[in-house]
């Protein structure tokens, strides 16, 4: 799904459907394109993929508040709590772009890809978990790493209060400007 501007959504079908030919009323074409090749037969169904643009429309749109960034989110916590909370992650982690120790550094991780790093080796679960660190996902793995990515490298059990989450989030999000 792709948005388009404030006011329209692009929706792409990723497999291709098959219609009949009977629904899509192209059957007497095709009959007519067997008789002329004289082939005994033409599948009666056809692929198609959809692409839908939805446009909503400008009077709804301002009434609408706008959705936040995922950013926004992350930065609802205290940065400078999250500064403590981050001391946990620090035997692993620094926010120093490039700078990689047992774990990669989280320079502008909040709203990434996950495992997107090119020179760091992180395990094949966390290369391939196509995750994007968004504050959603991101307050997901850090309360439970292990149960979020599934065999992920990092050894670390989870933060329990939701505070702490949202803090550290803004910390390192406030960190990578
Ligand atoms: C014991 C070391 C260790 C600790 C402590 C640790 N991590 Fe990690 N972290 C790692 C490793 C190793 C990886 C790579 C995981 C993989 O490849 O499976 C990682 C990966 C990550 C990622 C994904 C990065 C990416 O590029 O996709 C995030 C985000 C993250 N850690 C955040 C944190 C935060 C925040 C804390 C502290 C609350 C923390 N980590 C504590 C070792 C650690």
């Amino acid at each position: 799904m792709a948005r388009l501007s404030e006011t329209s959504v692009m929706v792409t079908t990723n497999d291709m459907i098959f219609v009949g030919t009977e629904d899509l009323g192209i059957s007497a074409g095709v009959d007519k394109l067997m008789e002329l090749a004289k082939l005994p037969g033409i599948t009666q169904t056809t692929p198609v993929t959809l692409r839908l643009i939805f446009e909503m429309d400008e009077q709804k749109a301002e009434a609408a508040p706008a959705a936040p960034a995922p950013t926004a989110v992350a930065l609802a916590g205290d940065a400078d709590a999250g500064k403590k909370v981050f001391k946990k992650c620090k035997a692993c982690h620094s926010i120093k772009d490039g700078k990689h120790g047992v774990g990669p550094s989280l320079y502008k991780v909040v709203g990434t890809a996950a495992g997107a790093i090119e020179d760091y080796k992180y395990s094949t679960k966390m290369a391939q978990s196509g995750s994007v660190w968004d504050a959603e996902m991101l307050s997901a793995f850090l309360a439970k790493p292990r149960s979020v990515v599934k065999g992920t490298k990092m050894a670390f059990a989870g933060l329990k209060k939701a505070d702490d989450i949202e803090n550290v989030i803004a910390y390192i999000a406030a960190k990578s400007e």
